[in-house]
């Protein structure tokens, strides 16, 4: 073959898959056999990737999550995250349980490593938004960056040697080009966006998928060439209205069909918000309450 039909060639191969889809993770009451039930029903839903926020098990100083030892044993693949809004000393102890997980579990954990996050919202909690919402505590780009070295320089000479290391926000926060040294700093871009919460929009469901892909869009625009990942987008199945935006059902499955079938059609990576919400007002779960969660979901995820 000629080099311009071997490049047509592999334009042509799905790019799907390469690509990761799961699901997002909180630590609090999670013990490992909590996480391995949870990863097992996301992986009967197809989903086989967690994102996980912290590295530090719930209810301990520095030790590693359990989420690890339950993702080696279920195959599930891991998007590290690292806290990063409370402070160097509680930074200092999220990379000391990452370094305890690499000795501890060496290749059969960082093989599962799909990237390491540095934060998760930090810079969108203190913007204007961020901060009428009372969303918490959080730093600028500055710390993310000195952050983000401190990790390379943990994984440096380890078996995550070479794994992305990057940072996840909201649309807005990307597109602001106050953020371009950040994104210099990183390997890849988590987005967070919910067309449900951009309540100073038209935001009803009809609007939210070419909302999704206009926050995505400007996210790519503003990347510097970097991958940006879907790290978290949803629409809840109950719950009060969020302006224009209802809360059904139905309209989870019609977001799920247009923007989640998009992304994983695209290969891109994306982590889904999200397995299991129950107790929560507006609640996002795919699937409703019960330990391990249900298997079947609430509407179809089959694209
Ligand atoms: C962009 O970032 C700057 C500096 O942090 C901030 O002052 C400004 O409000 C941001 N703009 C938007 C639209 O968030
Ligand atoms: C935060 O507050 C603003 C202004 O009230 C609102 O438009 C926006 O949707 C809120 N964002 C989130 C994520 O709750
Ligand atoms: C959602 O938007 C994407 C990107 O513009 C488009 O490719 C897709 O067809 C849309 N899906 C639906 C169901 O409108």
């Amino acid at each position: 073959m000629r080099t311009s039909q071997i490049l047509a060639f592999v334009a042509a191969l799905p790019s799907t898959l390469a690509a990761y889809k799961g699901f997002n993770y909180g630590s609090t009451g999670n013990d490992q056999s909590a996480f391995e039930g949870q990863f097992n029903s996301a992986k009967a839903l197809g989903f086989t990737s967690a994102r996980l926020y912290t590295m530090i098990q719930d209810g301990t100083t520095n030790s590693p999550i359990s989420a690890i030892p339950a993702a080696i044993d279920t195959g599930t693949t891991l998007l590290l995250g690292l806290w990063a809004s409370a402070g160097d000393a509680d930074f200092a102890n999220e990379l000391a349980a990452l370094n305890a997980a690499i000795t501890q579990y060496g290749t059969a954990f960082t093989d599962l490593i799909a990237g390491i996050s540095v934060g998760s919202e930090d810079i969108y909690r203190i913007t204007p938004i961020g901060i009428e919402n009372n969303s918490g505590a959080g730093v600028g780009p500055a710390t993310i960056i000195n952050y983000i070295n401190q990790v390379r320089s943990a994984i440096a000479g380890t078996s995550a040697a070479g794994k992305p290391v990057g940072h996840v926000d909201t649309y807005n926060v990307w597109a602001n080009s106050s953020q371009n040294a950040l994104i210099g700093a990183c390997d890849f871009l988590g987005v967070d966006a919910y067309p449900w919460y951009e309540t100073t929009k038209a935001n009803s469901i009809d609007n939210a998928n070419a909302t999704f892909w206009g926050d995505y869009d400007d996210t790519t625009a503003a990347a510097q060439g970097k991958p940006v990942w879907i790290t978290e987008t949803g629409w809840p199945v109950s719950g009060a209205n969020s302006n224009e935006a209802v809360a059904s059902v139905q309209n989870a499955q019609t977001y799920y069909d247009a923007v989640g079938c998009t992304a994983f059609g695209e290969g891109i990576n994306t982590w889904w918000y999200t397995l299991q919400d129950s107790g929560s007002s507006p609640s996002f779960g795919v699937v409703g309450a019960g330990s391990p969660p249900p298997t079947t979901p609430l509407y179809s995820l089959s694209c």
